[in-house]
């Protein structure tokens, strides 16, 4: 063999070699398969690229470069389309795609990542072996579909868990009880769904969580909060409205000092509202109007002095505000029983509802 030709054919035999090792791992390849064999349709044309074997170079996959498998599958319905020009921001664009989620997706071993929000026409189930075999997902992304079926229970072995957002889809059934393993959680999305039964007490144990939004379900029983300081210490947004939770609102809430939103509208909870909400020194938003709560406003409220939004009508509170009231200078919308007298609120930016 002459030397060039020699050379040449070590040029060949490496560029086989780069092409040969960019072809997925055969499990990865499969689950990908067969997850676009589940999809009929996609506006996006996204799938129509998933072709070959070399699955890491398809859109919407990335793979770990030192491993070689598929860490993310990063198709949502809303992305944006990537600009040329640097100064012109990048349009957001709207797709969807029709179909069900394939059980082959748990193939997919070393997956970080699935984001499949808000592509509207994903029905069926959650895989419900997700939980077993996808022990790596950071970030669970299935918003905005109409997925029904149950919340898999395997769900709560997803322990590295960060974000969990499946909410605006049609899930029937309850929370998994064992919630509570998702140490990691720092996001629970589940609203808008038909969820229904009580939320698991485990939810307290959720030691990472910053917000918990389980509004607009049919959830039962009572709301279930830590009853020890510091076992919410990141705790933003706690939304439960629009379920069928009764009880009280425990005086536990007020060891949640990190809150900024707290909203239990249309419920029906009893008892007072808990003088201890005046701890939240960082509470902004309060919202616990169309209940049953009765007595009246404690002077403790005046303490989350950075109060801006606050919803108390339509529940059985008589008396008046409390005088101090007038010291939440940033009250910018409030909703009070149109009953009380509301001349100490002062004037300016106030909006009444
Ligand atoms: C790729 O996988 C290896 C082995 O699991 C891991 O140590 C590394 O952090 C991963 N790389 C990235 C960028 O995630
Ligand atoms: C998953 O978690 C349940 C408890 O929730 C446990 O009984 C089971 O052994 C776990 N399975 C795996 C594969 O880790
Ligand atoms: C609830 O979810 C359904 C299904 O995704 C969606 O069509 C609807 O707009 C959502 N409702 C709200 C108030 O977000
Ligand atoms: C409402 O409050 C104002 C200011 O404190 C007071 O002057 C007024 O008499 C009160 N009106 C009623 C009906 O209590």
């Amino acid at each position: 063999m002459a030397p060039h030709h020699f050379i040449w054919f070590l040029v060949v035999i490496s560029v086989l070699t780069i092409c040969e090792s960019k072809a997925c791992h055969p499990d990865d390849l499969k689950g990908l398969n067969d997850f676009k064999v589940g999809i009929h349709s996609d506006t996006s044309g996204r799938l129509s690229n998933w072709k070959g074997t070399e699955c890491c170079n398809w859109p919407g996959i990335s793979c770990n470069s030192t491993t070689g498998r598929v860490v993310q599958i990063n198709l949502p319905g809303y992305y944006e389309e990537s600009s040329d020009d640097d100064e012109a921001p990048a349009p957001v664009i709207g797709r969807t795609m029709t179909g069900s989620i394939s059980p082959s997706i748990t193939l997919l071993t070393s997956l970080e990542l699935i984001d499949l929000s808000k592509l509207v026409g994903l029905t069926g189930p959650i895989p419900s072996s997700i939980g077993f075999n996808l022990k790596n997902l950071k970030k669970l992304f299935l918003e905005g579909n109409q997925i029904s079926g149950v919340i898999p229970q395997s769900m709560s072995n997803l322990t590295n868990l960060v974000i969990l957002n499946l909410e605006n889809n049609l899930l029937t059934g309850s929370i998994p009880e064992n919630i509570g393993n998702l140490q990691a959680l720092q996001e629970l999305s589940l609203s808008n769904n038909s969820l229904s039964g009580k939320i698991p007490n485990s939810i307290t144990k959720l030691h990472s969580i910053k917000s918990i939004e389980l509004y607009q379900n049919q959830l039962e029983g009572e709301i279930q909060l830590p009853t020890i300081p510091g076992q919410w210490p990141a705790i933003e947004h706690l939304r439960l409205e629009n379920n069928r939770l009764t009880g009280i609102i425990p005086p536990s809430v007020g060891f949640l000092t990190s809150l900024l939103r707290f909203s239990v509208s249309n419920n029906q909870l009893t008892g007072p509202i808990p003088t201890t909400l005046g701890n939240l020194k960082s509470l902004q938003h309060l919202f616990v109007d169309n209940n049953q709560l009765s007595v009246q406003l404690p002077n403790s409220i005046c303490g989350t002095s950075g109060l801006s939004v606050l919803f108390i009508s339509h529940n059985k509170i008589v008396g008046p505000l409390p005088n101090c009231f007038s010291s939440l200078k940033y009250l910018q919308q409030i909703d009070v029983p149109s009953h009380l007298n509301i001349s100490i609120i002062p004037r300016g930016p106030v909006r009444k509802m």
